[in-house]
């Protein structure tokens, strides 16, 4: 029997899941990516290099391993070949890459229109990555977005051509930079032959993979809380991270899916715009910042901190079926002497202990309700439960008795080695 391992991450995106992911694809025949872009990133440590992923799937440093880029994902063909070119020069078997015929395509056009799009927005800006993602996937459901399969297409070129021009006059009437469409048609009539190698029939290479029993690992990128149905909209990514974009993303069936492992931190962290019940902007958030090295991979920016969110988090267990945790950083919050939890919110003298859309627009005034516990362990490093210290199992087991699902893998420390599995 095949077995298929998904890796989500519940909160606001970088969780770690690229540890986990790391882990759990030493098994995989297939290491897949399913949704967003290159708004992703996580850092691996190969060969004693440190390698960002942004589009790739991780798992293809693996010898045996095959990565695939579903047809979800949005792909900027200038980022992937700055990619594919920096893990070739790593000795990297780039022929087991696989893309997907039907996934996206990110233009120029697209960045100018994220960065359009957020000026617009002037004070609800969402703080995106800048990087096309929602433009891209604007175009895709309305029906003008361009997909790898359409390079091949003779029409391509004029559809290309056509979109540029609609776009320039959108740009001009703002007075933002119209851009070069004949550069952008060549470069792009230069990646379609670039990209011929990897181009797939994903669906049915996927298919043909489970009948021939093999594994498969589904890096998640993003998480629940920027998902664009389930998360906290508008202040969103452009696609679901949810449990539903891995399916739609791929053509894999709910009925292939054996775990589902969801990742949070000993604590919390976004970056970006949008609602944070339980941030700590003081000097709480400074020193978990500080200790947790807490800056984006893609963007660099600081990323806002906080306590971990028990009510948050069950929410994110229930809408993606999660059969197991993955809790990174408990060495972190190891350094802070006293951590909390968040239990329960309180608005309006009411106490909720499951996610309501009553503190919909109104998470400023919610009340975070904390059960506090003594951290002060260096486990860093630690790769047998057995030998964590009493406080430490205490909080772990506070999160498996709120959120009714066993922690399966627990991170001690920055390096790939540092995890404790269970
Ligand atoms: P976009 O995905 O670039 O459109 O950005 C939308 C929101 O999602 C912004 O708040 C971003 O900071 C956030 N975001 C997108 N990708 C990631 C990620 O991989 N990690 C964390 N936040 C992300």
């Amino acid at each position: 029997m095949s077995k298929i391992d998904v890796v989500l991450g519940l909160n606001y995106g970088d969780e770690g899941k690229g540890k986990v992911s790391t882990f759990l694809s030493q098994n995989a025949d297939i290491a897949l990516r399913c949704t967003g872009g290159n708004n992703a990133g996580h850092t691996v440590e190969f060969n004693g290099s440190k390698i960002i992923f942004h589009l790739i799937p991780s798992g293809i440093l693996n010898d045996k391993t095959e990565g695939v880029i579903g047809n979800g994902v949005v792909i900027d063909p200038r980022v992937l070949f700055e990619e594919i070119s920096f893990l070739k020069d790593q000795g990297v078997d780039l022929s087991k890459l696989h893309i997907s015929t039907r996934a996206h395509l990110i233009f120029p056009y697209h960045i100018a229109e994220d960065k359009l799009e957020e000026f617009l927005k002037g004070d609800d800006k969402v703080g995106t990555t800048a990087r096309g993602i929602g433009p891209c996937y604007m175009d895709k459901a309305n029906r003008i977005g361009l997909r790898v399969i359409d390079m091949y297409n003779p029409n391509f070129e004029k559809k290309l051509r056509r979109n540029i021009a609609n776009k320039n006059k959108v740009f001009k009437l703002f007075g933002f930079d119209t851009l070069d469409e004949d550069a952008i048609v060549k470069d792009y009539l230069n990646y379609r032959d670039m990209l011929k190698p990897y181009v797939t029939d994903t669906v049915l290479y996927l298919h043909n993979a489970l009948d021939e029993n093999k594994n498969i690992i589904c890096e998640g990128a993003q998480a629940t809380g920027l998902d664009m149905d389930l998360g906290d909209y508008p202040m969103v990514t452009s696609s679901n991270p949810t449990i539903g974009g891995i399916q739609t993303g791929s053509g894999l069936s709910h009925k292939d899916l054996t775990n589902v492992y969801g990742v949070c931190k000993a604590y919390a962290s976004r970056v970006g715009e949008g609602p944070f019940i339980t941030e700590q902007n003081n000097e709480i958030g400074d020193t978990i910042r500080e200790l947790g090295h807490e800056y984006g991979a893609t963007t660099k920016r600081p990323r806002r901190c906080g306590w971990m969110d028990l009510v948050a988090l069950k929410y994110a267990v229930r809408v993606n079926g999660i059969t197991g945790l993955v809790v990174n950083h408990l060495d972190t919050i190891g350094k802070l002497g006293k951590s909390k939890l968040c239990v329960g919110y309180k608005l309006d003298d009411k106490v909720y202990t499951e996610y309501s859309d009553d503190v919909i627009g109104r998470e400023s005034e919610v009340e975070p309700i904390y059960e506090e516990f003594t951290t002060n362990f260096n486990i860093e490093k630690e790769t047998n439960y057995d030998n964590l210290p009493d406080a430490a199992k205490e909080y772990i087991k506070a999160i498996e008795n709120h959120l009714g699902v066993p922690v399966k893998f627990i991170g001690t420390g920055p390096s790939n080695e540092d995890m404790i599995i269970r």
